[in-house]
């Protein structure tokens, strides 16, 4: 398997990783149940929910809850959005007391709320202010700091291997690189050209994100550019064994792991107890209908089941709804599965 590394690991400046497989950081997703969860199938580096430097406040009870975290989820990376100079200082100020293992700061959310403000993707046209905050963040860190780019701002202005190098001159520890330019949103093909170019092009480890929806994603991911870990987004919705499966298909060439219906419905109640646990009965129900839907793609005959779940409000009515999908699971369906079409 050309291009695939011999032993998984990732060393991110000081930190060392056993593992070459990262949970994306995903907004409205990467809660503490979803972390806990997916590295009890081998996800080792995860990552918090995307944080806004301007609205990060000292004693919000919002932070805590995002940032709330305990030693088996660790390594954690927590990752920043923001331009100003005095609000990015303020929350390294406030994020350094919290343990984590890296910042990641973010230059590639394609979100029209974001970009508009000249935060996230809208980075990208501007490199060398991208540089001059880098620098400030680096400067003021207490872990080591990583960048998330996209390819380019559109089709015609892709400038990752400009931006990835001035990054790492600004002292990035590693580079994250979702292979789409920010009007790509979240469709059509990933650029894995790009990413193989800036792989080439600069020193620090480059970490490939973007259509890894199966453990054959994974790999091909490694193939095609040569990159040094990959990123799991979207494939780790309602499959957390995908990490499992990755991990085998680049060990032996294929895959052992296949959840049976049953398993499915059991980490599907796990996570969902999990949730209660963290956010209380009416919060966890709300946030689970989502995941159901993701669980039970490729379940046949559970309309009903994912109208039904949209409606309930306790955690009885959804444990129940789980018992109900009793048709068998047939193989998950990639990329059409999650249609998420251009900003969050
Ligand atoms: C619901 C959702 C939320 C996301 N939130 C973030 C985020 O907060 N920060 C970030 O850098 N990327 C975010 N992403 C992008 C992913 O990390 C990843 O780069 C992208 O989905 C491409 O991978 P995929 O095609 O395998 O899903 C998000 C993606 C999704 C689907």
């Amino acid at each position: 398997m050309e291009n695939v590394p011999k032993k998984p690991m990732l060393k991110i400046g000081t930190l060392k990783l056993k593992s070459n497989l990262i949970l994306a950081p995903m907004a409205g997703i990467s809660d503490f149940p979803f972390r806990i969860l997916n590295r009890r199938f081998g996800c080792e580096l995860a990552f918090v929910e995307m944080i806004n430097a301007r609205s990060l406040g000292y004693r919000s009870k919002r932070t805590q809850k995002m940032l709330y975290s305990v030693p088996e989820d660790r390594p954690l990376g927590v990752q920043l959005l923001g331009c100003e100079e005095k609000y990015i200082l303020r929350a390294l100020d406030i994020l350094s007391r919290y343990d984590f293992d890296i910042l990641d700061f973010n230059a590639a959310c394609p979100a029209k709320k974001v970009t508009r403000r000249g935060e996230g993707a809208s980075l990208l046209k501007e490199p060398e202010e991208l540089s001059k905050i880098l620098k400030l963040v680096v400067k003021n860190s207490h872990v080591p700091v990583t960048l998330k780019i996209r390819t380019g701002w559109d089709r015609h202005s892709e400038n990752s291997k400009v931006v990835a190098k001035l990054a790492e001159d600004a002292g990035i520890s590693a580079l994250f690189i979702h292979g789409r330019t920010k009007e790509d949103g979240y469709g059509g093909e990933v650029d894995y050209q790009a990413i193989r170019e800036v792989k080439k092009s600069i020193g620090v480890p480059v970490i490939g994100s973007g259509n890894v929806f199966l453990a054959f994603g994974v790999k091909k991911m490694f193939e095609e550019t040569g990159c040094d870990a990959v990123a799991i987004a979207r494939g780790a919705l309602g499959n957390p064994w995908i990490f499992k499966q990755s991990v085998e298909l680049l060990k032996d060439g294929r895959i052992i792991t296949k959840p049976a219906r049953q398993d499915i419905k059991r980490v599907m109640t796990e996570h969902l107890d999990a949730c209660v646990d963290f956010y209380g009965e009416r919060g966890a129900v709300v946030i689970f209908r989502k995941f159901f839907s993701w669980y039970t793609k490729g379940f046949r005959g559970v309309r009903h089941l994912r109208e039904k779940s949209s409606r309930v409000k306790t955690k009885k009515e959804m444990y129940q709804i789980i018992q109900d999908c009793s048709s068998p699971a047939k193989q998950k369906t990639p990329a059409e599965s999650f249609p998420l079409r251009g900003s969050l």
